[in-house]
């Protein structure tokens, strides 16, 4: 080894000690007599002193420039005192170098790589990431995810579950988004698609009779990017045969509690997770992925105004629509622009307008405070619990564009009133999910997880007549407003496969091409089965406190889906394009 010791671990108790290090160079200051060096390696930083009366050390710490490679021997001694550095850990010592050795030099970084650096333009990030990297908080990112996957196929393991590799050049498995394929050079004109998750694999893989499977899996999807999605991402993907609903939620219950204090111990979670209905979080948070770290939850004023003169209510209710709300706290003395604000983030989130009742000192204020009636603002008052000082957000509206309205309000309010304590991991299952959602583009039912999910079993007679209503064993683990984890109880019968594929509009010959090999699988003895599959990228950037998934993922995409550091994807020559039998047109 080219070092005795990592420049981070360094301590006070080490003084007196020959060390060599061997890392980067963060930075350097010249006083003249002294040169310091900040070296740094994925441990930390420690200070390296080059004394002139060193001829050695201080001629070659002389051509030393940052990012260069280095080697320094020396004697750990206490800073002098006053000049300790509380920040960082190694901040009490320093090492006075005897031999520094270059071990490689360094061009200019194109981006300082300090915390400063860390807001250049993501394109450069990207493009540099081997550079990007080096910042001790993706090191700090990635060395979580490692822990998070490493605790994961420890405690899996310990519960029975075997790892299970699946291939990478499969056919479709639809997720709901598009495939990315790949040509085969030996079957001209046919194509693989890549996982868009093992979903399929790990289902077969129980009618083989592993009973509890786990994978940590990549996917591929071709979607649009987002702050929580990328083009490839990383599941653990889990199956388990002879398993109902709570058997699933509770193995992944137990590993995620487990698992929380054993790698971010600072951060709080509250167990069990609280379970809802799909119908409720869309009514109370007007979404499925609700962030319950904080209340705010959406009221319905329907009874309150049914009789109300405000015109624009009275038509809502009377046209079968609902009126909602929601409280905020203190925010009654909002200014003009404030309301302005609010009121063009509700009509972007679709809803047709947002009306506005404060109570302050003064009496009501807000665009119905001169047309309620007052038992209605005392209603309004009582089914909120306003305060004075607190102000009405109200969305009268068909009831799913309301909710989605004011559930994305409160997400605002949660930002600008800081409401939600960034220390809470406030994790929720959200069950009992529609079986099918209605694809207004399409003119069909489509499905609200993947065709492979078991309608609940007394809701089966409801599949042809009625399939708005029927409810499927899907469930979600959400966390702080972010789907975390999906999953669901599966089909594991032919007839029941092949209804729902129908019912989904497929034709007969498309079943058989798509997903024969599913439905002949479950003609031989298909166990019950059900799994799940949490996001890694997603669980590891709420765990880091990050913004999003790039930050915790070695090499993600931008939103162009390329990769700027390789430039992928690219031409092929035409002789491979050949080999390949396609032609391409532009
Ligand atoms: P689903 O499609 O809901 O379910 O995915 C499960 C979890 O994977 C994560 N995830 C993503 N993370 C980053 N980028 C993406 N593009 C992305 N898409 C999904 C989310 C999500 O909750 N086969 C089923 C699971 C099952 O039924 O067992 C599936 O893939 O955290």
């Amino acid at each position: 080894m080219l070092k005795t010791h990592h420049c981070g671990d360094l301590r006070i108790s080490d003084s007196g000690k020959n060390v060599t290090l061997a890392g980067w160079v963060q930075c350097r200051r010249d006083h003249g007599n002294l040169i310091f060096l900040e070296v740094r390696d994925r441990s930390g930083l420690v200070q390296v002193v080059a004394d002139r009366s060193r001829g050695e050390a201080f001629h070659a710490a002389d051509k030393i420039r940052t990012e260069y490679v280095i080697q320094a021997s020396g004697i750990v001694q206490p800073r002098p005192q006053g000049s300790e550095n509380p920040n960082l850990a190694s901040g009490e010592i320093e090492v006075l170098a005897q031999f520094i050795h270059i071990l490689n030099t360094s061009k200019t970084a194109p981006m300082p790589l300090d915390d400063d650096g860390y807001r250049t333009d993501e394109s450069t990030r990207l493009k540099y990431r081997y550079l990007d990297l080096r910042r001790a908080r993706l090191q700090k990112n990635l060395f979580l995810r490692h822990k998070v996957i490493k605790f994961m196929r420890d405690h899996l393991d310990r519960r029975g579950f075997i790892e299970i590799e699946t291939p990478m050049l499969i056919k479709s498995t639809p997720e709901g988004a598009r495939d990315y394929v790949v040509p085969s050079r030996v079957q001209p004109g046919k194509f693989y698609a890549l996982p868009q998750s093992p979903q399929q694999l790990k289902q077969l893989l129980m009618v083989a009779g592993f009973e509890k499977y786990f994978q940590i899996a990549r996917c591929m999807r071709d979607e649009d990017l987002r702050g929580d999605r990328q083009p490839e991402f990383t599941q653990l993907d889990l199956e388990m045969s002879f398993v109902e609903r709570d058997d699933v939620l509770a193995v992944v219950e137990e590993l995620v509690t487990n698992l929380i204090p054993a790698v971010t111990p600072h951060k709080r979670i509250f167990s069990p997770f609280p379970k809802m209905s799909y119908k409720k979080a869309m009514e109370l948070y007007g979404t499925d992925k609700p962030d319950i770290r904080f209340g705010m939850q959406i009221a319905d004023l329907g009874d309150a105004l049914r009789s109300s003169s405000i015109r624009f209510i009275a038509e809502t209710l009377q046209a079968g629509g609902a009126v909602k709300c929601i409280l905020a706290p203190g925010c009654a003395n909002y200014s003009r622009k404030d309301f302005d604000e609010l009121m063009e983030f509700v009509l972007s989130a679709g809803a047709k307008g947002l009306a506005t009742l404060a109570w302050t000192a003064e009496g009501l204020r807000g665009t119905i405070a001169k047309s309620v009636a007052e038992e209605e603002a005392s209603a309004i008052a009582r089914i909120t619990q306003a305060r004075e000082g607190d102000l009405a957000c109200i969305v009268a509206d068909n009831q799913p564009a309301a909710c989605k309205a004011l559930g994305a309000l409160r997400l605002e309010f949660r930002d600008r009133l800081n409401l939600a304590p960034s220390d809470l991991l406030a994790f929720a299952w959200i069950i009992d999910f529609p079986m099918f959602e209605w694809d207004e583009e399409e003119k069909r039912w489509s499905f609200m997880h993947h065709p492979f999910t078991s309608p609940k079993a007394e809701h089966m007679d409801l599949l042809e007549s009625n399939p708005g209503e029927v409810l499927s064993d899907a469930y979600d683990l959400v966390c702080n407003g972010y789907e975390l984890s999906s999953g669901s109880i599966r089909i594991h019968r032919r007839d029941i496969q092949s209804r729902i594929f129908r019912c989904l509009g497929y034709k007969d010959e498309e079943i058989q091409n798509r997903f024969g090999h599913m439905l002949e699988a479950f003609e031989y003895g298909a166990p019950p089965h059900g799994g799940m599959a949490p996001g890694i990228d997603r669980l590891v950037m709420l765990l880091a406190d990050e913004p999003n998934i790039r930050e915790v993922i070695a090499f993600p995409k931008p939103a162009s889906a390329g990769d700027l550091m390789l430039d992928a994807p690219s031409d092929l020559d035409p002789g491979h394009l050949r080999e390949l039998h396609i032609k391409v047109s532009r």
